[in-house]
């Protein structure tokens, strides 16, 4: 079991936490955040307005500045730089780095060949610092451990949007499109209209003056990097389609509205029927569902992306249109820890076979499997997911 540091305990740090406390896929030694309140990080670990209380014990000890989550120490400090956290002495295989920083992700490659740490996997999709980007369901078999040490788990539009492009391209042929993504408020967006400046996020700046205004009041049309990042790993298709971006005013649960032209006729009971099928196959991946429900019935799904069959439509000259959910924090971060474990699976492979164990086990096509998911992604679900 790999040891692993989170660097940057926000909603994504804490979400991978509790992730991992009901599966234990790793074991967490190292936080660091640039907050140094333990005591409150230790509170918003046990108290979560979208994900409620928290099964388990955690007591924070500053003297020590260890948090202990039922009964395990977890070493905290509060280093601005990822490099300057003492993640070596503390056992670190990889760091999870979830603050954010462009700079941290910069900083990536020079910590892992300090020994630093074995592998970092940054949960963004940035342009520059990362040796590979991998979305589950659309290239994880293109991972290879000796040559990728800073790994991007992408973001979670597009870890949603690139699986389904990928299926519908496979089958169908993507000729053309748009993808508009509804995205709840984040936390560097304003609670009352403010200038370019984020009043809640200090150092924040945005050259959308629309993305200063009061988060709770309005749905905000943005630029979006989605399609940017999809086309990191599905470069030809994504350069067909472009997207843009709502701010909604709602505190979690994404959704993608995604209009495509495709090369093969096609009905919405064909399109459903795949996207069915991808769910029986893929379930860890792909949901699929025909009841009546809104954006809060998707909350603390596990799987990237669900399509919601009822909205499925085709002109008569052949525009479909889709609609997709996803829990922009719960979806994504199960991917970030199912990263980890494939990136455990590289580091136990002797280089002599590591060729080889790459083939068979990841280098096949997600759309083509048989009824199984890799043995990497974790099937159950738990109570409280
Ligand atoms: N929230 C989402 O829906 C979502 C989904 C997918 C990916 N992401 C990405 O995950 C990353 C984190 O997002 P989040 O929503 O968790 O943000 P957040 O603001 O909730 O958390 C960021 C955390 O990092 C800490 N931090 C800031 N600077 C730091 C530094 N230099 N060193 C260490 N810690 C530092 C902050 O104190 C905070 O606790 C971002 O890159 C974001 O784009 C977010």
């Amino acid at each position: 079991m790999l040891n692993v540091g989170i660097n940057g305990f926000g909603r994504i740090g804490r979400a991978i936490f509790r992730i991992n406390e009901l599966h234990r896929r790793f074991r967490v030694v190292a936080i660091n955040d640039l907050d140094p309140n333990l005591d409150n990080h230790s509170y918003l670990l046990r108290y979560d307005s979208t994900y409620g209380r928290f099964e388990g014990e955690v007591v924070s000890d500053n003297r020590r500045r260890e948090l202990s989550v039922n009964g395990q120490a977890i070493a905290f400090s509060s280093e601005p730089r990822v490099q300057d956290v003492p993640w070596k002495p503390r056992g670190v295989d990889v760091v999870i780095e979830a603050s954010g920083v462009r700079e941290n992700v910069l900083a990536g490659r020079g910590l892992i060949a300090a020994g630093g740490a074995r592998k970092m996997i940054v949960t963004h999709a940035p342009s520059e610092g990362v040796d590979q980007t991998i979305i589950f369901g659309v290239n994880e078999d293109a991972y290879d451990s000796r040559r990728h040490h800073v790994i991007a788990a992408s973001i979670c539009d597009a870890n949603a949007i690139a699986p389904v492009l990928r299926v519908l391209d496979q089958e169908y042929g993507v000729t053309d499109g748009f993808v508009t993504t509804l995205h709840p408020w984040l936390p560097y967006q304003n609670l009352i209209d403010g200038s370019v400046r984020s009043i809640s996020s200090p150092g924040h700046f945005w050259n959308d003056f629309a993305l200063g205004r009061a988060s709770t009041m309005s749905l905000i049309p943005k630029q979006t990097t989605a399609m940017s990042a999809v086309r990191q790993v599905l470069p030809e298709v994504g350069a067909r389609l472009e997207a843009i971006s709502f701010r909604v005013p709602t505190a979690i649960v994404s959704s993608s509205d995604m209009t495509v032209s495709l090369a093969r006729p096609v009905t919405a009971e064909m399109l459903n029927g795949t996207f069915a099928r991808m769910q029986a196959e893929h379930g860890a991946i792909y949901g699929y569902q025909t009841e009546d429900l809104v954006s809060i019935d998707h909350l603390a799904i596990r799987q990237s992306v669900v399509v919601d069959g009822r909205w499925t439509r085709v002109t008569a000259a052949g525009l479909c249109k889709l609609v997709l959910w996803y829990d922009n924090e719960w979806g994504f971060s199960n991917r970030v820890v199912d990263l980890v474990k494939l990136v455990e699976h590289g580091l136990e492979k002797a280089p002599r076979n590591h060729e080889q164990s790459v083939g068979t086990r990841f280098r096949r096509s997600p759309v083509r499997l048989p009824g199984r998911v890799p043995d990497h992604i974790d099937e159950r679900v738990s109570p409280t997911e």
